[in-house]
């Protein structure tokens, strides 16, 4: 599977950590973050993300900032994209479950790299329940508004 991942300066080092497990476990990654660690504005580097992913209901995202939310607000105003900010693998494991998360979103100033490792472990490994779920999930795009 290809992982689109994305990151302002906050997430850089994180990011390359992320990058190398990945590898490791044979996924295909497309850096599109900066590497730099100078100051970006953190929309710049996530609507490219946001816009792939949501072009192709088959690739997952991983993205990440200071705190996670700037990020994800970005991700989230496309259409088909569901990112969700999570600090523990028992969110990951929950945005996979209940709401379909395409992207995972994680605050790189508030966590070890070992539980941002769990976490996307989590959130890659982790299967939609569908049912109930599903039915939630289709009613998040609004048409106008
Ligand atoms: C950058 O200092 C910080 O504001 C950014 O990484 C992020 O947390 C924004 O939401």
């Amino acid at each position: 599977m290809n992982i689109l991942i994305s990151n302002d300066h906050a997430g850089v080092e994180l990011k390359k950590e992320v990058i190398s497990f990945l590898e490791e476990k044979g996924y295909v990654v497309e850096n599109m973050g900066d590497n730099t660690g100078k100051s970006v504005d953190y929309p710049d580097v996530i609507h490219p993300l946001a816009k792939a992913i949501s072009k192709s209901n088959k690739k997952k995202g991983i993205i990440m900032c200071g705190t996670g939310n700037g990020v994800s607000m970005v991700a989230n105003k496309y259409k088909g994209v569901r990112a969700g900010l999570c600090w523990s693998k028992e969110i990951a494991e929950l945005i996979r479950r209940h709401n379909n998360a395409n992207v995972l979103s994680i605050p790189a100033r508030f966590l070890t790299n070992k539980q941002a490792i769990e976490i996307v472990q989590t959130f890659l490994e982790t299967d939609f329940e569908g049912g109930r779920h599903e039915a939630r999930v289709n009613k998040i795009n609004k048409e106008e508004g």
